[in-house]
């Protein structure tokens, strides 16, 4: 495995190995890698012929109170799951390569930025597309994988490819769960044990709310069960709870049969994602 700090090498060497006809796959992380990277990792290994991990903690798509500052960065530990995992080229990037002063055009997604997460983070979509079609410009992938924890950043990115012409397919990867149920994420490092306990309540909610969907009860009632659900949950406080649209994140009605349930909630000070994809 190479690593690789600066863009324009990066792309030389990539450009090379498209001119011998190879086929790129690309997985963006900001590293603490988990199983959840992992299986993203390994999907890219088995469909291309060479995988191209970053590993970046991407400051624009942190708000001003956020966690850019603590988020765990255990470089030496990525580096060799990335070895042991068979990636041919690790990019780890700076601040100074990717935004130099001059820095200041940026990606907007003007529709699904703007409800679930991007209420409580109004920047965030805008740093991730950024940072995703910079990376993407510099890996120039054929694929590029996303974990599906992450519903509203992989629906926002599929439509940015769409929207700009990315010749780049999105592949969603399915959200890989500790044995508690919990959905892996490098910020579960900030739990504390009891709070691990505590957040199962999350998937508890999510999979009642996927059987009361099977049996046809309508989303309202399916929104109110998982709201009382999450309420129980000690030491939490609900961020929002959604029923959407799985395609498009639009607003559903009782006869759509592809939904998600997305919900944010704060255990302690820890503020985790999941969801849950339904279809009838
Ligand atoms: O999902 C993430 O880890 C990040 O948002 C991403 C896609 C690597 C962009 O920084």
């Amino acid at each position: 495995m190479k690593v690789i700090n600066k863009p324009e090498e990066l792309q030389k060497i990539i450009e090379e190995l498209k001119k011998e006809g190879k086929n790129v796959g690309f997985v963006p992380t900001m590293g603490a890698l988990h199983l959840g990277h992992v299986s993203l990792i390994k999907k890219s290994v088995l469909q291309n012929d060479i995988t191209v991990v970053s590993v970046y903690v991407n400051p624009i798509q942190f708000g001003p109170n956020e966690d850019y500052e603590k988020y765990p960065r255990p470089i030496e530990k990525d580096i060799k799951v990335c070895q042991d995992n068979k990636v041919d080229f690790l990019f780890l990037p700076t601040n100074e390569t990717l935004y130099n002063k001059n820095f200041s055009t940026y990606i907007y997604n003007n529709n699904v930025s703007k409800i679930m997460c991007g209420i409580t983070r109004p920047t965030h979509f805008q740093g991730v597309c950024t940072i995703v079609a910079k990376l993407f410009n510099i890996v120039m992938p054929q694929r590029a994988y996303f974990g599906l924890k992450d519903y509203q950043q992989y629906i926002i990115i599929k439509q940015m490819v769409e929207d700009l012409n990315f010749n780049i397919e999105i592949v969603g990867c399915p959200i890989v769960r500790e044995e508690s149920g919990i959905a892996m994420s490098s910020r579960n490092t900030y739990l504390s044990k009891e709070e691990k306990v505590q957040a199962t309540g999350i998937y508890k909610s999510l999979c009642l709310a996927k059987q009361l969907f099977c049996e046809g009860k309508e989303i309202e009632d399916i929104k109110q069960v998982v709201e009382e659900n999450s309420l129980k949950i000690p030491n939490s406080k609900i961020d929002y709870i959604e029923i959407r649209n799985s395609k498009n994140l639009q607003e559903v009605t009782d006869l759509d049969k592809n939904i998600v349930i997305a919900v944010a909630v704060k255990v302690g000070n820890v503020r985790l994602i999941d969801n849950m994809v339904c279809e009838k």
